[in-house]
């Protein structure tokens, strides 16, 4: 069984695709652990609640600096001891200590077809403006590990999505969600449970 916990900060879309897929049997052998949001009002915490998952929240806020922000955080997860981290749309940049010590356990959805419309500033609905603005045609999601730069870890898994004429940040990002990012984030962890999925010099590996 991978034990994982799932790390969000707004409305816990790619969550519920995950929690969907625990339930229908598609990501076989996961377990979610705990949900943390790092914003206490995220509409992802009440689906873990309805899902009768522990959510809770370690916000920046309730802490006087960063230091101790970011040991509450790596707290949060070590008490659970999971397997795997998943950031699914978590906005926080994560502590270095949490990085070292969960190499390879960490993976993130982004809304690009990474290293295109990645790295730093492209978070949210900036990346799918980014995309319009230069008119590129296809673009995407993609999963990958997390190292200790922005959008720079070992690739899972990334999927095409068309970019429409008509197409709006706000039309193009829920078709990226749609097509792209609620498939392949459930997938890569249904490949990880199975392990299926290994890192060998910086790329990662699929077994056939
Ligand atoms: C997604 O577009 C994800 O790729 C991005 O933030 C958004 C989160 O959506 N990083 P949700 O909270 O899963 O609905």
């Amino acid at each position: 069984m991978l034990k994982i916990v799932v790390c969000v900060s707004g409305g816990g879309t790619n969550l519920q695709a995950i929690i969907d897929g625990v339930h229908a049997g598609s990501i076989p052998n996961v377990e979610i652990l705990r949900v943390i949001s790092n914003n206490r009002n995220a509409y992802a915490l009440e689906r873990a609640k309805q899902a009768g998952i522990e959510g809770i929240c370690v916000s920046p806020r309730d802490y006087p600096d960063r230091e101790q922000f970011n040991e509450a955080l790596l707290k949060a997860v070590d008490e659970v001891s999971p397997d795997l981290i998943v950031l699914a749309g978590f906005l926080v940049v994560l502590p270095p200590q949490l990085i070292k010590e969960y190499e390879n356990k960490i993976i993130n959805i982004h809304p690009s077809l990474i290293p295109s419309f990645c790295g730093k500033g492209y978070y949210g609905l900036k990346v799918h403006e980014a995309v319009l603005e230069r008119g590129v045609k296809v673009t995407g999601a993609t999963v990958h590990f997390v190292d200790e730069g922005t959008d720079t870890g070992p690739i899972i898994m990334q999927k095409a999505v068309q970019v429409l004429q008509r197409d709006t940040p706000e039309t193009l990002q829920q078709r990226v969600m749609e097509e792209a990012e609620w498939v392949i984030l459930p997938w890569s962890l249904a490949l990880i449970a199975a392990g299926a999925v290994t890192v060998v010099d910086g790329r990662v590996q699929i077994a056939e």
